[in-house]
């Protein structure tokens, strides 16, 4: 169940089919302590598990998208809290939505903010965004994907750069470099992600559904492996109605009315 309000979240449904979530501690720089993805996780499983919903869109504000884990909150914490609670192992969550994810970053996405970006399907920047994993400059290393899910994206020089300078590169570089989808002016940038996250609801979610799995498979799959599942799932497709309707829908020279079964 939806809360009525959140205390670190804001919570709206800005088009049909579209979930919008802001993550909302200014005083912070949105810095993501234990409070704000637990807010985080609740609002997305249920967005994750609604059938009215075909996309869901994470942003912060103009200033910060994330500037990383709370440093604060972490700041004293002893080997044997971190190791035996599993510290970040709950991030997990928000990249196993199963509902189509886009990032929308204005301003800093450090550590833990880049990271979680980089757990959506897709990451979209206003043009002053920041993106970097300085926590070569805490002591530590990135612990929520920064040095697996960068270098897939940017390959391995670039992300070593990153991780070991603790460097920021702009939305321009971030963009060249393919962490990033698409850069618009920071004041559009939310209206443009909606409108891209419309365009997915659009769909047929179940179709969307495979299409984000059988994607995401290849990062765990030699490519004939990921060869052979993207043709099962293709197959297992026929066994939906949506399937039938696009296809009927094509020949009939109509727009498809989906089902979503
Ligand atoms: N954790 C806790 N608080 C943070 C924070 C963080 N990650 N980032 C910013 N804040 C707080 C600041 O402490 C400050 O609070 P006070 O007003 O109480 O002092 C407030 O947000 C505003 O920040 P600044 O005054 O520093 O703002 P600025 O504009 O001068 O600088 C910044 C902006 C460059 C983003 C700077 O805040 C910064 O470097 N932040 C830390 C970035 C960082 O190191 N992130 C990695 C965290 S570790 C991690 O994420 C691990 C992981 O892999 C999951």
């Amino acid at each position: 169940e939806l809360k009525t309000s959140y205390d670190n979240i804001i919570v709206s449904t800005p088009a049909p089919g579209v979930a919008l979530l802001q993550l909302n501690r200014p005083k912070a720089l949105n810095a993501l302590c234990d409070a704000l993805l637990d807010d985080l996780i609740h609002a997305s499983t249920h967005f994750d598990k609604s059938e009215e919903c075909g996309c869901i869109v994470i942003t912060g504000s103009d200033k910060a998208f994330a500037a990383g884990a709370d440093i604060k909150e972490m700041a004293t914490r002893e080997f044997a809290e971190v190791y035996s609670q599993n510290m970040f192992k709950q991030w997990g969550s928000i990249a196993a939505i199963e509902t189509p994810t886009i990032a929308a970053v204005n301003g800093f996405a450090l550590g833990g903010g880049c990271e979680l970006a980089m757990m959506c399907d897709i990451m979209v920047a206003g043009d002053k965004a920041k993106f970097g994993q300085p926590e070569i400059n805490l002591g530590v290393i990135p612990g929520c994907g920064g040095t697996q899910r960068l270098i897939r994206a940017v390959g391995k020089s670039k992300a070593m750069e990153m991780c070991l300078t603790g460097n920021m590169i702009d939305a321009e570089r971030a963009e060249r470099d393919g962490l990033v989808a698409r850069v618009y002016p920071a004041e559009e940038l939310v209206d443009q992600a909606v409108k891209m996250a419309s365009k997915i609801a659009s769909k047929s979610q179940i179709a969307c559904k495979a299409a984000k799995e059988t994607v995401n498979a290849s990062y765990e799959m030699s490519m004939e492996e990921g060869l052979r599942l993207e043709r099962r799932i293709f197959h297992s497709l026929f066994a939906t109605k949506d399937q039938k309707e696009g296809m009927a829908a094509f020949v009939e020279k109509r727009d498809a009315k989906w089902e979503h079964k």
